[in-house]
């Protein structure tokens, strides 16, 4: 284990040693852009689209505002409404279920498998109805939801799979890239995420071209040419500055998260080392599946708050991702869920924390993350 004396200040996330190496790249692309005068849905988005598409090997990729618009115009092209039903997880980002609400559509949740915290495929086929439409798999964390048997449901009745894939570009399930796998992909920008912008962007993805014309117009509202509107869109467009940005940092994302994984295999071992593993959840890897954990989140049954207490007091940056499930969000009383519908949910939302764990985190600010859980559980 590595030596640690002294107190290490490890925030959750450090953008500024990420971006302090790319300064020079990232003022000559906001440069190109401020000569081109070129500031929306210009020549940097479309090379952008082009980029994320060759990745992920998908014909179309559709850049937008957010993350949260991405959500919103998937949901929009397939015409889900009033009367609609979408299977999702209570276990996610407000912005997952809000899409479907805000479109007149009914969120529709599944509980979770407290293993990967992601959807469970079980659950799923007792939530479907006839007004069921599609299903949002959420990649919670950086791990692919389990979709191979998601596609097979839906195959069976008929439904649209929307990935929620904001936390987890790069990462695959056997084989097949997040965003790739189902009708339509949508991805986040945030700057938290593994490929994060200076601002706010995302970017909706499809193999469909007929959805990918609809898409471009609902981002534009819905014009089919300037000043014709063929459909009642929105206004999401992603800016050329943060495709520009963007353009610069997915050249890394690779090696970002490269590191990213080892942080994740060096956590476990210095929680080995410590003799936690008995108290501690660590993430689990589902087989098959290639993590690119944007978030690295723990479970301590019992005790949750005493560690992030202790964290926060020896100046360690945790984040509780999330501590209220959204069949529980005020604004979704409506429904008429109750506490205890869905217990794997609540329970992660009760027991688990994010650490530290992008690519710059060193061995020393790790091994100093692991003592002071140890400490804090130690005291318990
Ligand atoms: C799972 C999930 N879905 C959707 C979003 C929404 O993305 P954005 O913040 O870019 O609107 C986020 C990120 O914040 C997310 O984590």
């Amino acid at each position: 284990m590595a030596k640690i004396g002294r107190k290490v200040a490890v925030p959750l996330l450090d953008l500024a040693a990420q971006h302090e190496p790319l300064r020079e790249e990232l003022l000559v692309a906001i440069e190109r852009v401020i000569s081109s005068q070129r500031f929306i849905l210009g020549p940097e988005v479309s090379a952008l689209e082009g980029e994320i598409a060759q990745r992920l090997g998908v014909a179309h990729a559709i850049g937008c505002a957010s993350g949260s618009d991405a959500l919103l115009l998937a949901l929009m092209a397939l015409e889900i409404g009033p009367g609609d039903e979408v299977i999702t997880t209570p276990y996610t980002f407000f912005a997952t279920a809000s899409a479907i609400v805000r479109l007149g559509a009914r969120p529709v949740f599944v509980d979770i498998d407290p293993l990967t915290y992601n959807i469970d495929p079980g659950a799923i086929e007792a939530a479907i109805t006839k007004r069921t439409r599609a299903i949002i798999p959420v990649h919670l964390f950086g791990q692919c939801a389990e979709m191979e048997p998601i596609l097979k449901i839906c195959a069976r009745y008929g439904l649209h799979v929307i990935e929620d894939a904001a936390q987890a570009i790069g990462a695959e399930d056997r084989g097949r890239r997040a965003g790739a796998i189902g009708s339509i992909g949508c991805f986040s920008f945030y700057p938290t995420k593994n490929l994060g912008g200076m601002g706010d962007g995302g970017m909706v993805v499809t193999d469909d071209e007929a959805l990918a014309r609809r898409l471009r117009m609902l981002r534009a509202h819905g014009a089919e040419d300037k000043y014709r509107h063929k459909y009642v869109g929105i206004n999401s467009r992603l800016d050329e500055l943060q495709a520009a940005i963007l353009r610069v940092k997915l050249k890394h994302l690779d090696e970002w998260t490269a590191k990213r994984r080892r942080n994740a295999e060096r956590y476990r071992e210095l929680f080995s080392e410590a003799e936690l593993l008995d108290r501690i959840g660590l993430p689990y890897v589902r087989e098959g599946a290639y993590h690119v954990f944007n978030q690295y989140v723990i479970r301590v049954p019992g005790g949750r708050d005493a560690v992030v207490a202790a964290l926060r007091n020896h100046d360690v940056g945790v984040e509780i991702y999330y501590p209220v499930p959204l069949h529980l969000q005020e604004c979704f009383g409506a429904l008429r869920y109750h506490e205890g519908a869905f217990p794997e949910a609540e329970k992660a939302a009760r027991e688990t924390l994010a650490l530290p764990i992008y690519a710059e985190l060193t061995a020393e600010q790790q091994a100093y993350v692991v003592q002071q859980i140890r400490a804090a559980l130690a005291d318990d």
